[in-house]
């Protein structure tokens, strides 16, 4: 086989065989495929696409170049989420403990920030003491212990895919429906799991900016998730703006922790809610039948935020401990009065980048105190003169830079421009 060859024939729009998908994967994962090579594939592959035999391939291909986890002997029956990624999602932090206290057991292995999006370990590491590295056994152990966990994923699973997913950051290839979609699914089949809802983001802080690319990125994982065993469903949910008013690491671990205590904001509780309903019924724990708790009661009794704190104590995190907070913080202030019409995640999560909760490299460490509260969102209300975003950052150069981010972020309008958007858009299944 020749890299050249296999480079020519996606170029020219041609369907590559097993054979030819197989040795590039496991080539390049060997170090024998050059990266300027891998380049010039991934770009053919984002420019001319993948049908569904070779995706499924592909992706098949990357879930064999490392190790599998399983967690099929567990007592109870194993289920995930995966978000494609989002402005102020911390829904993983409410969500797993919600799961675990009505039954579930949920393997969750996450991953940093990079870019605009925030990552939940970064988010998790404002903890104090808390530590995302665990081995197999500790990962086991603490599912076992407190019904879910959320820790990195071990350089052993789909290491083709660390290493293409770094080339494609790097190489404007990130965005394309069969990469993306062999990415996220080698990487949740590798980890084990019984079954997985999606949270397939769409709008202006998602990768996907229109519903029907959204629709088909969903289609194309549900499709791999259950060909392999795994019963797969996708939410399309709306990330045009924020979720919820904290965007920052430990600002969201505080508006979590709000959720799970039984308050927090509508949206965060509502997806939280929906997708915690989706995980139990693909695990075949139908919330309301045969005793199994509906996620809403656990969020109301107290129940959600002991599984929160069991697994915050279970990876040396004291749950109870304060959160950092920023050295600096400075007010912008609403220009006008009305009713916000429009809040643009994008530029909210890169004003909370440039402040420092994000990374421009995989080697920079994130700030946990920085970030952005919102004063309003979509639908509320705003005066002249009152805060409309808070910035918060260890560093007060970076206020001018962030405050640019959200020049034209936030439309204020009359109450009649304003037209509610539903969260959930769409179920693929
Ligand atoms: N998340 C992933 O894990 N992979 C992608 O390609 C995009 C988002």
């Amino acid at each position: 086989m020749d890299a050249i060859e296999i480079i020519r024939a996606k170029r020219d729009g041609v369907e590559l065989t097993p054979e030819q998908i197989d040795w590039v994967i496991a080539a390049y994962t060997r170090g024998e495929i050059a990266e300027e090579q891998m380049s010039a594939l991934a770009m053919a592959i984002f420019l001319k696409g993948m049908n569904r035999a070779e995706v499924a391939r592909w992706t098949e291909a990357m879930l064999d170049s490392g190790e599998r986890l399983d967690f099929s002997d567990l007592a109870r029956p194993t289920t995930d989420k995966h978000s494609t990624g989002g402005v102020g999602d911390k829904i993983t932090l409410p969500l797993t403990p919600t799961v675990a206290a009505c039954g579930a057991a949920v393997p969750q292995l996450s991953g940093r920030g990079l870019g605009h999006t925030g990552g939940t370990l970064d988010k998790l590491e404002s903890i104090p003491g808390w530590r995302a590295s665990l081995s197999t056994e500790e990962m086991r152990q603490v599912i076992v212990d407190t019904g879910g966990v959320i820790c990195a994923a071990g350089s052993g699973l789909a290491p083709a895919d660390r290493k293409l997913y770094a080339l494609r950051d790097v190489t404007g290839t990130v965005e394309s429906i069969p990469l993306i979609s062999a990415s996220i699914m080698s990487k949740k089949l590798a980890e084990g799991t019984g079954s997985l809802v999606l949270d397939v983001k769409v709008g202006s802080g998602a990768f996907m900016k229109d519903t029907t690319a959204a629709r088909e990125l969903a289609r194309t994982m549900v499709d791999i998730g259950n060909d392999h065993g795994v019963r797969t469903v996708a939410l399309l949910t709306d990330m045009e703006s924020p979720l919820g008013r904290q965007v920052g690491n430990a600002l969201e671990v505080a508006e979590a922790v709000e959720v799970l205590s039984g308050g927090g904001p509508a949206d965060v509780v509502e997806l939280t809610v929906a997708l915690a309903r989706e995980m139990l019924t693909a695990a075949g724990l139908t919330p309301g039948e045969n005793g199994i708790k509906d996620p809403a009661e656990a969020l109301r009794d107290g129940s959600a935020l002991e599984s929160w704190k069991d697994m915050i104590r279970a990876q040396g995190g004291d749950p109870e401990a304060d959160l950092p907070e920023a050295a600096e913080s400075r007010v912008v202030l609403a220009p006008t009065s009305g009713v916000v019409t429009r809040l643009d995640a994008y530029q909210v999560g890169l004003a909370a980048w440039r402040l420092g909760a994000g990374r421009a490299r995989k080697e920079d460490a994130v700030s946990f105190g920085a970030g952005v509260t919102l004063h309003a969102k979509p639908g509320e209300e705003v005066v002249a003169g009152e805060p409309l975003f808070t910035l918060y950052t260890d560093e007060a150069e970076r206020f001018g830079w962030a405050a640019e981010a959200l020049e034209g972020a936030c439309d204020i309008g009359g109450a009649d421009e304003w037209t509610p958007r539903p969260l959930v858009i769409d179920r693929v299944a």
